[in-house]
C-alpha cells in the first residue's frame, strides 16, 4: 500500500509536486502526464530517493523519510535512463548486485541471475560488457537487475522508451506475470490497458485519477 499525506516537493526553486493526498491500494498503477509534470519526481518519492519537503510518504506503513533503507529493500526502481542504474562492468555482476546486497547464498546467485537473464531475452549475457550493449539491451539489463530480487513494489519510470516491440512485450509480460504491486510511468498509453488505476499529473498536481480510459481521455483533452 502506498500512502501520500499532503505531500509537496520542492526541487531547487521549483514546487514540483503540490499537496498530493493519495492512498493507492491497487496493484497496477499507471502514471501519465506532460513532460515536466512531476511523474519522475513522484516515482522517486516511492523509494525514498527523494523525500517530501512537506507531508509524508508511507510504503507498507514505512515512512520513507525515516526508514529509507527498509523502504529501498522493498521497492525496486527502474530509471528512465538505464545508465543511471547500471554500475558494474559486466551484465552478470550487475544483475547479481541486488542479490549480494540481500545476502543471498553464493551458490544460488548464479542460478537466479542466469534464469532472470533468460527470461528477459538476455540468455548467456553474463560476461558481456554493459557499455558494449545497445540501448535497449541495457534497459533490459536494468530491469532484470531489479526483478531478480523480487521487490514487493516495482516502480518503472518509462521502461520502454528504448525498446523494440519484442522487448516492450517482454516488459508488459513481466508486469502481468508479477504478483507484486507495479507503478508504471509511461508516455505509451497502450501499456496501461488492464491497469486498475491511472494518475495524470499536470504541473505537479493530479489532473485525473481513475480507470485508464477515463484518465487517458482527460490527458488527451489537456493536451488538445
Ligand atoms: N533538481 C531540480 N531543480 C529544479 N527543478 C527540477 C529539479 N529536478 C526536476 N526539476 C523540475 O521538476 C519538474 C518535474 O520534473 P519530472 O522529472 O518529475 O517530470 P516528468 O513528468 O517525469 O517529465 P518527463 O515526461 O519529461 O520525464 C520539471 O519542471 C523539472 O524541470
Ligand atoms: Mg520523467
Amino acid at each position: 500500500m502506498i500512502e501520500l499525506e499532503t505531500v509537496s516537493l520542492r526541487r531547487g526553486e521549483a514546487l514540483v509536486l503540490d499537496r498530493l493526498d493519495l492512498t493507492l491500494p491497487e496493484r497496477r498503477i499507471g502514471v501519465i502526464g506532460a513532460n515536466g509534470s512531476g511523474k519522475s519526481s513522484f516515482a522517486r518519492l516511492l523509494n525514498g530517493l527523494l523525500v517530501p519537503t512537506e507531508g509524508r510518504v508511507r510504503i507498507a506503513g514505512l515512512d520513507t523519510a525515516v526508514e529509507g533503507k527498509a523502504v529501498r529493500r522493498r521497492v525496486g526502481f527502474v530509471f528512465q535512463n538505464p545508465d543511471n542504474q547500471i554500475v558494474y562492468p559486466t551484465v552478470g555482476e550487475d544483475v547479481a548486485f541486488g542479490l549480494k546486497a540481500r545476502n543471498v547464498a553464493k551458490g544460488e546467485i548464479a542460478a537466479r541471475v542466469s534464469a532472470t537473464l533468460a527470461r528477459h531475452g538476455l540468455a548467456g549475457f553474463e560476461d558481456r560488457l554493459v557499455h558494449e550493449l545497445s540501448g535497449g539491451e541495457r534497459q533490459m539489463v536494468a530491469l532484470a537487475g531489479v526483478l531478480v530480487s523480487e521487490p514487493d513494489l516495482l516502480v518503472l519510470d518509462e521502461p520502454t522508451t528504448l525498446l523494440d516491440l519484442r522487448n516492450t512485450r517482454r516488459i508488459i509480460e513481466a508486469v502481468e506475470a508479477s504478483e507484486r504491486t507495479v507503478v508504471l510511468v509511461t508516455h505509451d498509453l497502450d501499456l496501461l490497458a488492464g491497469f486498475e488505476r491511472v494518475l495524470c499529473f499536470e504541473g505537479g498536481r493530479l489532473a485525473a485519477d481513475g480507470p485508464p480510459a477515463e484518465t487517458i481521455a482527460r490527458y488527451r483533452a489537456l493536451a488538445a
